[in-house]
């Protein structure tokens, strides 16, 4: 089936000064609304907490972006069961009703674009440029899985003579969403929308760092028109509130993008079925990555190097789908080393508000200490390439390359989600197959090559959900690359391709003899 025909929103072009100075004036109105109070949503009421915590800026961390309440297992309580109450109303809501509230959050999200990119930046620490696409991304899960719920809902009919079958699919009930904070407005959009439009109450825990800007989607979710108790916004603690919606009885759906850790525990909790739970929970999470990039010697190695560079150092590599292990084949080794430090060299680190900044801070000082730790790790099991400075002030990590690093050497196994680059030295292509594949994860690999069979039994072999030929492996497009992995990589089917909102529905057929 040809899958094209959705186009997706467009990015914001920053060689263009009225696009600049959009970005500057957002960016303006957003530092002055620095260090406001959000509060959690629950049952269409924003509620007072007695536990605060400050977002800060990774770039600035004497900068607090907002307070925000978290709720306690109590409140959790409540807004379990205000999804319960409001759930008959939304399952009979028309499919088209529901996708229409996401078109008009996708519709509020352009409009707001230049200043949800501003507080994306000051949270998390992500250069403009990344944090407009984010925006471009969020907008395209709304726009896609609205179009997507009304192509499932018509259903499928295998009427025969005497006899009418009819395949439909309806809610599964309350979706328990909980959000990482690397791609903050686009994952923990990306997750609500699909369960909500697929007719599911659902509540929204994002990652603690991420907080201010979920507060800003609900907002907008708010605007759009999404019902009292139909989705609620919970930031807590995810250790105690989280783990009581992921072992709730009345959850049925956990949709979860983060650490393979915590993903392994989430789908450990939901299998075990609670006193009064009458159904089995069906569990999406997207986990980690140890991604790979082979290149050969056909490669144009001016392409692969960019590329490499932009996989593994973009937004600091703390995107699942980043560049952490470049395989390269021994006949042109040196060379791409050489040319990868150099260009490695000429990213711009620092200032993440302008739109010529490549490199920004990690994401808390947490993050800093584990990156450092692995660096330290790595100078004792390979050859130190390329450690680049970085400013002292906020969790700056300059772009840290090793060569020479042992395939299964801790940095060549373990996710970072830093950037560390491990290169590493393989004989022939079956050995650089054998490598990329020789990790837990399955999540996406790259190759660069202009050998037809060197592409044909990558294809073939290279054991990932997103293959990559002669391209960054980075930057999934909705409803283009339809995203995630397999293996240690995650469960459930791809955001922003065609089987991923039917996780959130219950399929049923109806027989009628006539
Ligand atoms: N979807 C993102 C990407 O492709 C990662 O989550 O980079």
């Amino acid at each position: 089936e040809d899958g094209a025909g959705f186009v997706g929103a467009a990015d914001t072009d920053y060689a263009e000064e009225e696009a600049r100075r959009k970005s500057a004036a957002a960016f303006a109105t957003v530092h002055q609304q620095l260090g406001k109070t959000y509060l959690p949503l629950i049952n269409g009421e924003y509620t007072n907490t007695s536990i605060f915590i400050d977002s800060l800026n990774p770039s600035n961390f004497s900068q607090v972006i907002g307070k925000v309440g978290l709720i306690s297992i109590e409140q959790a309580e409540q807004a379990m069961k205000a999804a319960k109450a409001a759930f008959p109303a939304w399952r009979k809501t028309p499919a088209k009703q529901r996708a229409d509230i996401l078109r008009k959050a996708g519709d509020l999200m352009s409009q707001r674009r230049a200043e949800l990119s501003a507080w994306i930046v000051l949270e998390v620490g992500k250069p403009v440029k990344e944090a407009d696409a984010e925006v471009s991304e969020a907008i395209d899960f709304c726009k896609y899985y609205a179009d997507e719920m009304e192509r499932l809902d018509k259903g499928v009919n295998y009427d025969v003579s005497g006899e009418t079958n009819r395949y439909l699919y309806q809610p599964r009930g309350i979706a328990v969403v909980i959000s990482p904070w690397n791609f903050p407005l686009a994952i923990a959009c990306g997750m609500t929308v699909a369960a909500l439009v697929a007719g599911n109450c659902t509540l929204l825990k994002p990652a603690e760092t991420s907080s201010v800007i979920t507060a800003k989607l609900t907002e907008i979710l708010v605007e759009a028109g999404i019902p009292q108790g139909v989705y609620q916004y919970v930031p807590g603690k995810g250790s105690q509130v989280g783990a009581y919606l992921v072992n709730h009885p009345d959850t049925h759906v956990i949709a979860f993008t983060g650490s393979q850790e915590v993903g392994c525990r989430i789908y450990a909790e939901a299998s075990i079925l609670k006193p009064g739970q009458k159904h089995m929970k069906r569990v999406i999470a997207e986990m980690g990555g140890k991604n790979g990039i082979i290149v050969d010697e056909s490669a144009d190695l001016d392409q692969a190097v960019v590329g490499v560079v932009q996989s593994a150092f973009g937004y600091s590599g703390q995107k699942c789908s980043a560049c952490s292990r470049v395989i390269v084949l021994e006949s042109i080794y040196d060379s791409f080393v050489e040319r990868l430090v150099e260009a490695t060299k000429s990213l711009n680190i620092g200032e993440t508000e302008l739109p010529g900044t490549q490199i920004g801070p990690v994401i808390d000082a947490n993050a800093r200490d584990r990156i450092r730790e692995y660096i330290e790790k790595g100078k004792s099991e390979a050859k130190l390439a390329l450690e680049l400075p970085a400013p002292a002030q906020g969790y700056f990590i300059g772009p840290v390359i090793f060569s020479e690093v042992p395939p299964n050497g801790i940095i060549a196994q373990q996710e970072i989600f830093g950037p560390v680059l491990a290169v590493i030295r393989v004989k022939n292509f079956e050995e650089a197959l054998a490598v990329a594949n020789g990790t837990n994860y399955a999540l996406t690999g790259g190759l660069y090559s202009r050998t037809p069979s060197h592409i044909q039994q990558a294809q073939q072999e290279f054991e990932v959900g997103n293959l990559y030929i002669n391209r960054t492996i980075t930057g999934a497009i909705v409803a283009r690359q339809p995203f995630g992995g397999f293996n240690l990589s995650g469960v459930g089917s791809k955001a922003g391709g065609p089987d991923y909102l039917l996780q959130f529905l219950e399929p049923r057929t109806i027989t009628e003899n006539i």
